[in-house]
């Protein structure tokens, strides 16, 4: 479904490539992990995956389409098909969480009444129904990183992001959240792309995963084949950071 084809990416005045030669290819309906290092290039990865940026060589492709050379239009559908979350929820403070859902079906021109309706059923299945109407600042990390979710879903996506998105929060907090992203992979056939830095992260939830290091793929395979069998000495790092 996503296929990253030598892609490189060097940003205008900076030293070395942030990415260098990155090929990866990503199934319909898998929870994909991207695991690496501060600077590795994970952040860039997927900035190009939704043509936030360019890829300065190689291809980005979402379904055999160059994301790089879609027109605006073209790009704007695509960007309705893809959610985001971030490590800090990005939520706005000034607006109510239902207001935080509602907001990317505003800007795609959804009539109110709709919008309402979609709003209250995103509410309920990240289990927050009964806070609709608070302010992000009287929410606990997980429930703003579940406003984060709910608001990624809200223009029906077939493809979530998610940068970091549990890197802020305690170690129970981040299991349920992860559990919330596996149902929503499996009850919505959601493809999730899922960057982070941590090892329990990846066994956790992920069902591939792609070590990056120095804006290169050290080595790519299955969560069992890795945690088994992880060669090359980044990998090995990480698990060993984490007693594994
Ligand atoms: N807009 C930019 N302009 C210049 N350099 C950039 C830009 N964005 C990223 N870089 C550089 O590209 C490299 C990769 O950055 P990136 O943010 O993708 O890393 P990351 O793996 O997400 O790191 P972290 O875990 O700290 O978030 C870094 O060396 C960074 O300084
Ligand atoms: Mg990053």
């Amino acid at each position: 479904m996503i296929e990253l084809r030598d892609v490189r990416k060097h940003f205008a005045g900076a030293g070395g490539a942030a990415l260098d030669g990155v090929t990866l290819s990503i199934s319909r309906g898998e929870v994909f992990g991207v695991i690496g290092p501060s600077g590795a290039g994970k952040s860039t990865l997927i900035r190009l995956i939704n043509a936030l940026e360019k890829p300065s060589d190689g291809r980005v492709e979402i379904e055999g389409t160059d994301v790089a050379a879609l027109a605006p239009a073209a790009l704007r559908a695509l960007r309705r098909r893809i959610g985001m979350i971030f490590q800090n929820f990005g939520l706005l403070s000034s607006r109510t969480v239902a207001a935080n859902v509602a907001f990317p079906l505003k800007l795609a021109g959804v009539a109110r009444s709709e919008r309402d309706a979609r709003v209250a059923a995103l509410l309920d299945r990240v289990g927050l129904g009964d806070h609709a109407d608070k302010y992000p600042a009287q929410l606990s990390g997980g429930q703003k990183q579940r406003v984060g979710i709910a608001r990624a879903l809200a223009t029906g996506p077939d493809i979530l992001l998610c940068d970091e998105a549990t890197s802020a929060l305690d170690p129970e907090t981040t299991r349920s959240v992860l559990a919330l992203l596996r149902e929503l992979n499996q009850e919505l056939g959601l493809t999730i792309v899922l960057i982070t830095h941590e090892m329990e992260v990846v066994r956790t939830v992920c069902d591939r995963v792609a070590v990056l290091e120095q804006g290169r793929v050290a080595e790519t395979g299955s969560v069992a084949e890795i945690f088994a069998g992880a060669t090359h000495p980044a990998t090995r790092r990480m698990l060993a950071a984490l007693g594994a």
